[in-house]
């Protein structure tokens, strides 16, 4: 019998594709920023269920490259936004142990954004609970090709040679070097795609997709993704 069939599954990383924001505004006649507002809430919800049921890393697609597509307003909205999330649940932050991370093409966030990123992330960085990672300006393909430049860099300067490139290597000039690869991919209001997000470390992720948007996913909705996610067979290719 195979390991996988008798022990449970270890839930160490969630990732979770944060969909649905503007459609769930829509359907209540409100403006697409209202949809994001609400989406904060949920954030709050799944921090706590991850410490509940202490799960280590949470990492949260925010903000893609792709975004930045957006009309003006909306990336502002959104910009401002997360300022004050970063700003108001400091408190929350510090009380729940949430220690701060962010991945992506930080550079390209106002900076005003990025200075309140940097004070947050310095100020959680003693906090033990739960590694709450944003991807902010954060693209798969990207950070793929951040990485190649690095190793071919340190290839070209003599530093590692061209027979130390491995998985392993790689993974650890990824923006997520310091973090396991999630176990489980959520992605809420039922479209049936990866939207660039964390192509290299899901390559072994439980996929799990509720139509629900996400300014209604709360714990309970969650609970559902993990239960589901604990019934499942990973077999990692073996038998
Ligand atoms: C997700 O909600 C939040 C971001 C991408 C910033 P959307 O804004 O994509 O909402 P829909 O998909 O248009 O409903
Ligand atoms: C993915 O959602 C990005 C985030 C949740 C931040 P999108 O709404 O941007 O993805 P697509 O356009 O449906 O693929
Ligand atoms: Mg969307």
């Amino acid at each position: 019998m195979s390991q996988s069939s008798t022990q449970p599954n270890a839930l160490q990383h969630v990732a979770v594709i944060m969909d649905g924001n503007g459609r769930w505004a829509k359907e209540r006649g409100l403006p697409r920023l209202e949809g994001h507002k609400a989406g904060a809430e949920s954030v709050r919800a799944v921090c706590q269920s991850c410490i509940e049921k202490n799960i280590p890393y949470l990492t949260l697609y925010a903000f893609s490259s792709e975004n930045w597509k957006r009309p003006r307003h909306e990336i502002d909205g959104l910009m401002s936004l997360l300022e004050r999330f970063l700003k108001t649940k400091m408190p929350d932050f510090k009380r729940q142990g949430i220690r701060l991370h962010a991945i992506g093409r930080l550079d390209r966030l106002p900076p005003k954004t990025r200075k309140a990123l940097e004070d947050a992330i310095e100020k959680t960085k003693d906090n033990n609970n739960l590694n709450l990672i944003l991807s902010l300006s954060y693209g798969s393909r990207e950070e793929i090709v951040d990485a190649t430049r690095d190793i071919a860099m340190e290839v070209a300067a003599g530093k590692i040679s061209i027979q130390d490139v491995d998985n392993e290597l790689f993974s650890q000039h990824l923006y997520t070097a310091d973090f396991p690869d999630p176990d489980l991919l959520i992605r809420t209001s039922g479209e049936l795609r990866l939207s660039n997000f964390l192509l290299w470390q899901l390559s072994y992720a439980e996929i799990y997709v509720t139509k629900v948007f996400w300014p209604d996913f709360r714990q309970e909705e969650f609970n559902r993704a993990v239960d589901e996610f604990a019934s499942r067979n990973r077999r990692f290719g073996k038998v």
